[in-house]
C-alpha cells in the first residue's frame, strides 16, 4: 500500500468513542483493503485519563485538551463524540476545519443548530463533515437520501428517529410496565442521550429530522419551526385501546412538502397494525421516503448504541479516505433554499381522543355537542368499564379535521367538567 496512512483523532471516549476506536481496530486490515490505505488512531482526547474503559488506550497520543488535538498536524480527521450543541463540541469541529481536517461527527444537536455555518466553513476550506452517525444510528440513511435517491425528487418523509422512545413504546405495550421503569433500562442499555429528555420529550429526534429535511429537500436546516411533542403523556391505557383500535403508538418524525410550505413535526402517531413502520420495536430506527420516479422507500436498523453508531463513524471515515465527495446538505451551500414553513393551521388529519369521566347520564353528549361545535366529526366512541364514583375512559376517534379545531373541542370539553383530567390526543397516520 503506497497510499499515506489517513490518521484519526477521537475526541470524546463515551460509548460511540469506544464504539469507534474499537470497529478501526478489530477490522483493520478489511477496512485498510476497502480504502487502499490504512486508517489509524493516532490520538484521543477525554476528560479522565484514569477511566476504566475496558480497552487498551495506552499506544494513542492523550489530549486532556481537544482543542489542542484539533492543531495536530499529524492528524487528517478529527472524530468529535463529544456531544453538545454549544461549548467544546462546536469549538473543536470549528477549529478542526479552520486547520483543515475533515470532521466527522455524531452530534445532531450541532449540526441541527450550525449545520449550515460549519457546512459553509468546510466548503471554504475544502474539508467535509461527516454526519452519518447523527441520523438513525447504524441506519445509512444520510448516504441513501443524499446519494442514492439524488435522482428523485422527495416530497414527503416519516420515521422513528429515537431508538430509546421506540424501545420505551415497545416494552410498554408487551410487558404492560411503566413509562419511567423501562427509560432507567434504555438508559442502562446506552440507547439514551446524557440528558435524557431530549429523547422523551421528541427534542432528539426534531434534531434528525431537521437534518433529513434539509438534505432531502435541499433548503437551510430549520430546526425552530419543527413542532415538538414527546412521549411522556402516553399511558399504558392509550397503548392497550390503540391495540384495541388496530394501531400502534410510535413516535414519528415528519417533513412533507404541501402547498402551503415545508412540514415538519415530531410527535406521537397511531400508525394502522398493517403498515410496515408499526413493526419496527425496540431500539431500531426506520425511516420511509416519498420520491419522484422511486416511488417509496425504506430503511430500518439500530438507532442507537455503541456498535451501530461506531459502524456509521467508520463509513464516513472510509468515505474520506476514498476522497469519496459530496455536497453536505445535497446542493452546495449557496443553493440552499429558504425553508417556506407550513402553519399549524394547515395540518389535517385524523385523531384519537380520550376522557376520563364519571359514568353518568349527558356526558356523551357534552363531548359530542363541543366536537360538533367545533366542526370535528367523531368517526368511532368507545367506553370501557363501569364505575359509578370513579373515572372511567371513553375514547374516539375522528374523520379528517384541522387540529386547531380539534383542540377547541378539547378545551371547551376541559372546561365543562365533565372530565376528571385534561383529555389526551393522539394523532392517527394512515401510511
Ligand atoms: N438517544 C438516541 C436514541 C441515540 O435513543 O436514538 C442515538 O441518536
Amino acid at each position: 500500500m503506497s497510499n499515506p496512512p489517513l490518521r484519526i483523532g477521537v475526541a470524546g471516549l463515551g460509548t460511540v468513542g469506544i464504539g469507534v476506536i474499537r470497529v478501526l481496530s478489530e477490522q483493520s486490515s478489511m477496512i485498510s483493503a476497502r480504502c487502499n490505505r490504512e486508517v489509524k488512531v493516532v490520538a484521543i482526547s477525554a476528560q479522565d485519563p484514569n477511566k476504566k474503559r475496558g480497552l487498551d488506550l495506552s499506544n494513542y497520543i492523550w489530549y486532556s485538551d481537544p482543542l489542542s488535538m484539533a492543531t495536530d498536524e499529524n492528524i487528517d480527521v478529527v472524530v468529535e463524540v463529544i456531544g453538545g450543541s454549544s461549548g467544546i463540541a462546536k469549538d473543536l469541529v470549528e477549529s478542526a476545519l479552520n486547520n483543515k481536517k475533515h470532521v466527522i461527527t455524531a452530534n445532531k444537536a450541532l449540526i441541527a443548530s450550525a449545520g449550515l455555518d460549519l457546512a459553509r466553513s468546510a466548503e471554504h476550506v475544502g474539508k467535509t463533515i461527516g454526519f452519518e452517525a447523527a441520523v438513525a444510528g447504524g441506519v445509512p440513511i444520510v448516504k441513501a437520501i443524499r446519494e442514492g435517491l439524488s435522482g428523485s425528487n422527495i416530497q414527503q418523509l416519516f420515521g422513528i428517529l429515537n431508538g430509546t422512545c421506540n424501545y420505551i413504546l415497545s416494552e410498554m405495550r408487551e410487558t404492560g410496565r411503566d413509562f419511567d421503569e423501562v427509560l432507567g433500562e434504555a438508559q442502562d442499555l446506552g440507547y439514551a442521550e446524557a440528558d435524557p429528555t431530549f429523547d422523551i420529550d421528541g427534542v432528539d429526534s426534531a434534531h434528525k429530522l431537521a437534518i433529513l429535511t434539509s438534505i432531502a429537500f435541499g433548503c437551510e436546516i430549520n430546526f425552530d419551526s419543527i413542532q415538538i411533542e414527546g412521549i411522556r403523556h402516553i399511558s399504558p391505557l392509550d397503548i392497550q385501546f390503540a391495540s384495541d383500535l388496530g394501531y400502534r403508538i410510535k413516535l414519528l418524525g415528519m417533513a412533507r412538502k404541501t402547498e402551503a410550505g415545508i412540514q415538519q413535526r415530531v410527535h406521537p402517531c397511531m400508525v394502522p397494525v398493517s403498515a410496515p413502520i408499526a413493526h419496527v420495536e425496540g431500539v431500531y430506527n426506520a425511516v420511509v421516503t416519498e420520491g419522484s420516479f422511486v416511488g417509496r422507500t425504506m430503511y430500518e436498523g439500530r438507532g442507537a448504541g455503541e456498535g451501530p453508531t461506531a459502524s456509521a463513524v467508520v463509513a464516513d471515515i472510509i468515505d474520506i479516505a476514498l476522497s469519496r465527495n459530496t455536497n453536505l446538505f445535497l446542493v452546495p451551500t449557496v443553493k440552499l433554499e429558504r425553508m417556506q414553513v407550513a402553519p399549524v393551521s394547515s395540518y389535517i388529519g385524523s385523531y384519537y381522543a380520550r376522557f376520563m369521566v364519571t359514568d353518568k347520564t349527558g356526558v356523551f353528549a357534552t363531548i359530542a355537542n363541543a366536537l360538533n361545535d367545533n366542526g370535528v366529526s367523531m368517526e368511532s366512541v368507545l367506553q370501557r368499564g363501569r364505575s359509578k364514583n370513579e373515572a372511567v375512559p371513553v375514547v374516539l376517534t375522528t374523520h379528517e379535521t384541522d387540529e386547531a379545531s380539534l383542540i377547541r373541542a378539547l378545551e371547551a370539553i376541559e372546561r365543562s367538567k365533565v372530565v376528571f383530567e385534561p383529555p389526551r390526543f393522539v394523532k392517527i397516520e394512515s401510511f
